[in-house]
């Protein structure tokens, strides 16, 4: 299967480019990035493959089937919208755009075409997050009745000043970045429970000053721009209800506390858990005849966007729906949105 891969920054060269690489059936067509010396770079490094400047080349292509858009942001819409009127199957990096209302967009023009937009979401893909949302399935957690979210790093804004922290082009900060990823897993253990009201703060303290930021050590995603954009949440706090469990979220990007936490709670009323962002690892507490029990589920360690790869090329052809779809990360897209409009109001948003 003939693929193009768009954009050919950080997490093409990290993840979807590998992944196509080692997949026997994928062989990558086209490298695009607006820098030629990206696209030209891809090209020598893989020993594959065309570099283009404009992504409309791989689109009139049509040996082309499956496109990865791995873009800032601010054109996963256009270019995946674009993608799918010509009749190419999406894997769109997450978050799926910006707002709730280019997301509704980009799931219209999938119903139109009927070709596959999946979101970028590949935790889903994880065997230990499959693992235990199996568990889930299965009662051995009970009734859900709270997750608590905590994605807590330690003045860690990446890119500060780029297009990270710009919200024109990535649509916001902490919560959009990060948040999607664990606001995600929580729906997809929980069986994607309808949102009803969400409040929310979204905080743009630490970084604001850019010249005066202080960090420790190597910036992730590279070094702060001095005079560029920061107008993003460096920190979020969010109560959200839903028809399954209430759900509350603390993240930052940066905060003065050095401690990082990055782990989900689930909080069932015959057991619970906490999962390890990074690892996946997580203990059950639970009971058994009458007494404490508490067991650590075994696992095989995937790379989860490379399971996300595979499985976005053997969907194109069995046409299954898989757990990416933009039909269940529509309802991601809609809570992030919710905090958002609540932070700026500062007033519960309730949805229909
Ligand atoms: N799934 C994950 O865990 C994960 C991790 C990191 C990043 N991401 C997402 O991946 C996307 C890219 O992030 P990144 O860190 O790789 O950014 P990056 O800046 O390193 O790379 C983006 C690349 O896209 C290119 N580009 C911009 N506009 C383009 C266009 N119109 N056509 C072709 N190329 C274009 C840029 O020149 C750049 O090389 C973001 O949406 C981000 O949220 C996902």
């Amino acid at each position: 299967m003939k693929v193009a891969v768009i954009g050919c920054g950080t997490i093409a060269n990290t993840a979807h480019i590998p992944a196509y690489m080692e997949n026997e059936k994928a062989e990558i067509k086209y490298f695009c990035d607006i820098i030629p010396e990206r696209a030209e770079a891809a090209v020598e490094k893989y020993g594959c493959g065309i570099a283009i400047t404009d992504y409309k080349v791989a689109l009139a292509d049509p040996e082309i089937e499956a496109i990865s858009v791995c873009t800032p942001n601010k054109v996963h819409p256009l270019i995946a919208i674009d993608a799918l009127r010509a009749g190419k199957n999406v894997l769109c990096e997450k978050p799926a755009a910006r707002t709730y209302k280019e997301a509704l967009e980009m799931q219209k023009v999938q119903h139109e075409t009927g070709k596959v937009l999946n979101i970028g979401v590949c935790n889903r893909f994880h065997n230990g997050v499959r693992v235990l949302k199996k568990l889930i399935d299965d009662g051995v957690f009970g009734d859900i009745f709270h997750v608590y979210v905590s994605f807590r790093a330690f003045r860690s804004i990446p890119g500060l000043g780029g297009a990270f922290t710009t919200k024109d082009i990535a649509g916001g900060g902490a919560l959009i970045d990060w948040g999607v990823h664990f606001l995600d897993i929580v729906m997809y253990a929980c069986g994607d429970p309808k949102p009803l009201t969400v409040t929310g703060e979204a905080f743009c303290k630490l970084g604001k000053n850019i010249p005066e930021y202080v960090y420790p050590g190597q910036m992730w995603a590279g070094p702060p721009i001095l005079d560029g954009t920061y107008d993003v949440d460096d920190s979020v706090t969010a109560l959200i209800r839903t028809e399954g469990p209430t759900i509350t979220v603390n993240g930052a990007w940066a905060q003065n506390v050095k401690k990082e936490e990055m782990f989900i709670d689930f909080m069932g009323d015959k057991g619970g858990c906490r999962i390890d962002y990074y690892t996946k690892d997580f203990t059950v507490y639970t009971t058994k005849d009458g007494e404490l029990y508490e067991y650590t589920p075994e696992f095989e360690q995937n790379v989860q966007i490379a399971t996300e790869i595979d499985e976005f090329l053997d969907c194109i052809k069995s046409g299954d729906k898989l757990a990416n779809h933009i039909d269940t990360n529509i309802i991601t897209a809609k809570m992030m949105q919710a905090i958002y409009d609540s932070a700026e109001t500062h007033r519960e948003i309730v949805l229909d």
